[in-house]
């Protein structure tokens, strides 16, 4: 059974996209604070919080793991890295012996995206996929 936890911030809703083509339980990372609408202003807040490695605050999540064995992390890149909502969120839902599979959605930009998990999944987990779209299109 799979768990798709999924963070979606654009106007497109890229992420979201891709997590509702897959079966399974979603779960959406959303933000306690309502985001800035101004693109740019996204940038640099977002930015800022993701590469000082800033905790953020997101809605309360309950997710029952074992009831799932495989895990699906669907979220945008920002900054080239995993974003500061999915990183948080993982830093408090530490998950066992699963199966997980990565998904990233960017423009392009994305070299740290992958090896920025590492430290955010424990290591009994195994990743069995790794997967990345830009502009909405899967690579
Ligand atoms: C703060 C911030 C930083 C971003 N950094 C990157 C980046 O490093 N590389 C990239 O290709 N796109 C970057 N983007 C664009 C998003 O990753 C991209 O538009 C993504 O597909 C949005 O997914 P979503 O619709 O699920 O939010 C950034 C966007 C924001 C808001």
């Amino acid at each position: 059974m799979n768990a798709i936890i999924v963070h979606s911030l654009s106007k497109h809703k890229r992420s979201l996209t891709i997590a509702k083509a897959f079966e399974g339980d979603v779960f959406e990372i959303k933000p306690a604070k309502t985001p800035p609408k101004w693109y740019p202003f996204q940038l640099l807040l977002y930015g800022f919080l993701t590469v000082s490695n800033k905790e953020v605050a997101y809605q309360p999540l309950d997710i029952d793991f074992k009831k799932y064995d495989h895990i699906i992390l669907i979220s945008p890149v920002w900054a080239g890295r995993v974003n500061a909502f999915m990183r948080t969120f993982l830093k408090e839902h530490v998950f066992h012996d699963k199966n997980v599979t990565i998904i990233g959605s960017c423009d392009g930009g994305y070299k740290h995206y992958f090896e920025s998990f590492k430290g955010l999944i424990d290591g009994c987990n195994t990743i069995v996929d790794k997967q990345i779209y830009v502009k909405g299109v899967k690579q």
